[in-house]
């Protein structure tokens, strides 16, 4: 495994010229993976929507905003990696046209919203022998759930993460994560900076593309 490519942080969709649509992703995990990949002499490209983070040394940076626009970078850059990590928090809904200009305040304002691609469901289609990891936040049965997801996208490890108030899983602080792969085989990794959970998500790919899958 030499090429991987990563995705981070969040979407947005834009609704007029000053206002989006977006999610609280930070886009932590996915930076974490890239610089623990640089470290380990691979060559990686990371393509991630606006965060606060710089973009890691080493890698080759790829900036987007919007889901489709995501979605063209991932498909440019797919063919030539041997795994993609998608850690970024693609907006699932976009508002159906950007107003021109800006929208002028008025009593009530109705969006209308509509569905985003799926990029990872899309992109498994020419997986080939690649690996291909997808990331899942979850609420109530999150083993099932999960599990659920890496089937329906074709992945061959899904990173399981439970939504609690108590721990949002945003941002730098330690996270409990499971990790499922094609095979059922679950790894758990406790209270752990993502720095390790980096390492953790790197050595499974490693694994499965030296097991051929
Ligand atoms: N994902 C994607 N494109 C989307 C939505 C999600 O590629 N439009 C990817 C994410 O990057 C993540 C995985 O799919 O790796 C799971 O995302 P999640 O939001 O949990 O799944 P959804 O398919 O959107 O399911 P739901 O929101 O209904 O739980």
């Amino acid at each position: 495994m030499k090429k991987i490519l990563i995705t981070a942080g969040p979407t947005r969709e834009r609704i007029d010229g000053v206002r989006f649509i977006s999610n609280f992703s930070t886009g932590v995990m996915g930076y974490e993976l890239a610089k623990a990949a640089v470290k380990r002499g691979l060559e990686v490209t990371l393509i991630s929507g606006p965060t606060a983070l710089l973009p890691p040394e080493g890698a080759r940076f790829v900036s987007v905003e919007a889901a489709r626009e995501m979605e063209n970078a991932v498909r440019r850059n797919f063919k030539a990696c041997d795994c993609l990590f998608m850690a970024a928090a693609v907006s699932d809904f976009r508002p159906d046209k950007e107003a021109r200009g800006k929208i002028r305040k008025k009593k009530a304002l109705t969006l209308r919203l509509v569905e985003n691609p799926d990029i990872l469901k899309k992109i498994t289609r020419d997986k080939d022998k690649r690996i291909v990891a997808g990331f899942a936040l979850e609420s109530g049965n999150v083993i099932k759930n999960a599990q659920k997801k890496l089937k329906k996208k074709n992945l061959d490890f899904i990173v399981a993460n439970r939504l609690s108030k108590e721990k949002p899983p945003f941002g730098a602080g330690a996270a409990d994560v499971v990790i499922i792969d094609r095979y059922g085989e679950k790894i758990r990794i406790k209270n752990a900076p993502k720095r390790k959970i980096a390492e953790g998500l790197l050595d499974k790919a490693n694994s499965l593309w030296e097991r051929g899958r």
